[in-house]
């Protein structure tokens, strides 16, 4: 059974009176592990998706199934309890509270999930620990590079084993050596069984997925199959020749 599908997903936007339809029919399958890119220019409609599938916002028409829950009938609050155990989310611009440490960053949205302190510390702990910030616990976002403080926010969006991890952009701040290391860490979450949808306008980071669907205009307009990774320049080639 899929873990992500959307049926014909519609999103409308109104603002000053004026409508913008940002999701003209999406239909998304996602099977658990893996690791889909969804590619296209800005404006197409990528964050949108990803807020329906993450119940950040509810679509206008259609439906929305992760792990079995229609997201688009659930409640505002039945949503967010969603959100918390369900699904990971990585933003463009870390989105980490300024006033809290790295650990308590971290450590937040496992004790909003109402589990025990102790052991959402040894998880922290052991997170921070592979994602190379054991010594960055007691330091203050403001005070890492932005490298570091994606990884935070990694894992922040990993603390509660998410059944997916939904990644926007997560290296348009970045130069190209920390996104490098933040993308081959999404890999290698991959390789171990996190299935994860990434949206980007960028071939270069579309290139670290298993699968590609390219987007325009609210809609899907195509897809490929990447192969094991390895053959870097030649997949980068590819997408860059449909992109
Ligand atoms: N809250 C909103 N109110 C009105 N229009 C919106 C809103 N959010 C997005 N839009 C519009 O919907 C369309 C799709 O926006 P979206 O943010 O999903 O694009 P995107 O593919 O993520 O672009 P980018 O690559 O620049 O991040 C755009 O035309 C955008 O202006
Ligand atoms: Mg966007």
């Amino acid at each position: 059974m899929p873990i992500i599908e959307t049926h014909n997903l519609h999103k409308v936007y109104r603002s000053n009176g004026a409508a913008v339809h940002a999701l003209r029919g999406v239909d998304l399958q996602v099977e658990p592990g893996e690791f889909v890119a969804v590619m296209g220019p800005s404006g197409c409609g990528k964050s949108t998706l990803l807020h329906l599938l993450a119940g950040l916002d509810l679509p206008t028409e259609g439906e929305v199934f992760v792990d079995g829950h229609p997201v688009h009938a659930l409640s505002e609050s039945r949503r967010a309890v969603l959100r918390r155990r369900t699904v990971g989310f990585v933003f463009q611009a870390f989105n980490l509270i300024p006033n809290l440490t790295v650990a308590d960053n971290v450590d937040l949205p496992g004790l909003l999930a109402g589990r025990a302190p102790v052991d959402v510390a040894r998880e922290r702990d052991r997170l921070l620990e592979r994602l190379g910030l054991a010594d960055k616990k007691t330091t203050f976002p403001g005070q890492l590079s932005g490298g570091e403080q994606q990884r935070v926010a990694l894992a922040r969006a990993l603390i509660n084993h998410p059944t997916v991890l939904l990644a926007d952009e997560p290296t348009g701040n970045l130069d190209t050596r920390s996104g490098t290391e933040v993308l081959n860490l999404l890999r290698q979450f991959h390789q171990e069984g996190q299935t994860i949808v990434l949206v980007t306008h960028a071939p270069k980071v579309a290139s670290f997925a298993r699968r590609v669907v390219f987007m325009r205009d609210g809609r899907f307009v195509s897809e490929m199959a990447l192969p094991e990774p390895g053959d870097a320049s030649r997949i980068l080639a590819e997408l860059l020749s449909i992109a």
